[in-house]
């Protein structure tokens, strides 16, 4: 199985944590979705999207790399963040959205608290300090160990 991940982590490093592990398990390149050409997304069977949530969603330039990818017919994807308010449908809905217009199969979502001083929330020393911690990480370990277990005993859909 060929895994990728494509992740932007910009406030303090929060979700390039999650994605590092979960690449450690999946044993899978791990890419900002700028240095990628659409097209070469093609080759993997799954890919994982992932970033802060920002303003109530995913980083632009997650959105900007589906948009210009073609169709793609039932490739595996899966969804993760980190995010202030951990309240994952509502913050994956859009991206979820997109990767399925885009023909995506999205196989699984993770999302933990991560540590935030946006605006105002700097002067009490932030949101979800430490986080994501040990527990967190480890919990990404188990979702990227049940994704490979899934996407290996299940068959390869016709992509293209
Ligand atoms: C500009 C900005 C906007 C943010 N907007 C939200 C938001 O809408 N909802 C939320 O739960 N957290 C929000 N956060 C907090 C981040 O999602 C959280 O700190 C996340 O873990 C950052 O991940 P990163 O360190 O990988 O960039 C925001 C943070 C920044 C810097």
């Amino acid at each position: 199985m060929k895994a990728l991940i494509v992740y932007v982590s910009i406030h303090h490093g929060n979700t390039e944590k999650v994605a590092r592990v979960m690449a450690e398990v999946l044993n899978a390149e791990l890419v900002k979705p700028w240095k990628l050409k659409p097209e070469e997304l093609l080759s993997y069977d799954l890919i994982g999207f992932g970033s802060g949530i920002y303003w109530w969603r995913h980083h632009w330039g997650l959105f900007k790399l589906v948009e210009n990818l073609p169709e793609v017919h039932g490739r595996r994807a899966f969804i993760f963040s980190t995010a202030g308010l951990n309240i994952r449908p509502y913050n994956h809905r859009r991206l979820k959205r997109k990767l399925r217009e885009k023909g995506f199969e999205v196989v699984g979502e993770f999302s933990c608290r991560g540590w935030d001083t946006n605006g105002w929330l700097a002067k009490i020393g932030g949101l979800n300090k430490g986080h994501p911690d040990e527990r967190d990480l480890e919990r990404a370990r188990k979702f990227a160990e049940g994704l490979k277990t899934k996407v290996l005993n299940s068959p390869a859909p016709n992509n293209s």
